[in-house]
């Protein structure tokens, strides 16, 4: 049966915009129960400025609790050399380096436009891969920028195949603002996988407008094996105005299970989880599936 791996960015891309302090006990609890779950693939952090995004700045504390030589692998988010340098002293194994196919934005959430920022990726990979790390990069704007609009899918393809040059195993493709449909993103993924294989593409949706879903039916119609999602559908962009979270990790397992792909998720684990983090920060969780399932 096919398998497809999801990725989970909850506890970084879910949390980092969310204005309450959250208290590291609660963020290594998600983490212990998405772990537990199944998620082989859990983003734990991101080695950035405090002042830009103040959730991550217990980055160094997440991952002192973990495991980080096991199974589940725990990136990080890293800009720049800096951050790289606080990434390996906090024992980290795999950093994701993430740019833009937007100017705007690029200059925005990184304060570097593209061209320069992928100067200094190129640098922050060279670096990771000679201490043996994995690198992982990330392209946001793949559809549209909210300050610029649509982004041609000839720009993404640019940036992905640049990532994809400086030793990335994976281009995550990040419809950060959600306004993707089917249409759009297979345009997206023909120019893209004309430069990156198919199979070292992810494709990574913000839900905004309802679409994500869609987005990724349409994704794997293309041949995307890999989807990164946010427990409880947490999250948005503290750069993306109005971006709403991830695509909810069980919205995306209830279709990839019902469509027969296997995942090694477990879908009603997670789906505590969701529960458990929605109830830390006082809310329902996101997710059609959380909310139709209820509590267990
Ligand atoms: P900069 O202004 O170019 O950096 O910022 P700088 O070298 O000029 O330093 C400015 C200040 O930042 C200094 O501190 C540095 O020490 C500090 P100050 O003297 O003002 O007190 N600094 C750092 N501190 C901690 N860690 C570092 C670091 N580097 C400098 N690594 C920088 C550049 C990238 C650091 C800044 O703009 C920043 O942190 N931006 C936040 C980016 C971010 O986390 N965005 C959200 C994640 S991206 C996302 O969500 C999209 C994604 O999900 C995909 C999608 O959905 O599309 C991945
Ligand atoms: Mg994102």
């Amino acid at each position: 049966m096919a398998r497809v791996k999801i990725v989970e960015v909850g506890p970084r891309d879910g949390l980092q915009n969310e204005r309450q302090a959250i208290p590291l006990a609660v963020k290594l609890a998600l983490i212990g129960r998405l772990a537990d779950a199944g998620l082989t693939h859990i983003e734990a952090g991101a080695f950035v400025s405090p002042k830009c995004v103040p959730q991550m700045a217990d980055t160094a504390e997440v991952l002192a609790s973990l495991k980080l030589d096991g199974a589940v692998r725990y990136p990080v988010l890293v800009p720049n050399l800096a951050g790289l340098e606080a990434a390996l002293k906090a024992g980290a194994r795999e950093i994701a380096i993430f740019g833009a196919a937007s100017e705007t934005f690029s200059r925005k959430n990184i304060n570097v436009g593209v061209h320069d920022s992928l100067a200094r990726f190129e640098a922050v990979a060279q670096r990771a891969l000679a201490a043996g790390l994995s690198v992982r990069g990330y392209v946001s704007c793949v559809v549209g920028c909210p300050y610029e609009g649509d982004v041609s899918p000839r720009k993404v393809a640019e940036v992905a195949a640049a990532l994809y040059r400086m030793g990335c195993y994976e281009v995550s493709l990040g419809d950060t603002v959600g306004v993707g449909t089917p249409d759009r993103v297979l345009a997206m993924l023909d120019a893209v996988t004309a430069e990156v294989p198919v199979d070292r593409l992810a494709g990574h949706f913000h839900d905004t407008y309802g679409m994500a879903i869609a987005n990724i039916y349409a994704a794997l119609c293309a041949g995307v094996r890999t989807f990164d999602s946010s427990v409880a559908g947490l999250g948005g962009c503290p750069y993306a105005r109005g971006a709403s979270g991830n695509v909810a990790t069980e919205d995306v397992l209830y279709l990839l299970h019902g469509m027969g792909y296997t995942t090694g998720v477990n879908l009603d684990a997670v789906t505590d989880a969701a529960w458990q983090i929605a109830d830390a920060l006082g809310r329902e969780p996101g997710s059609k599936y959380a909310r139709a399932r209820g509590r267990s």
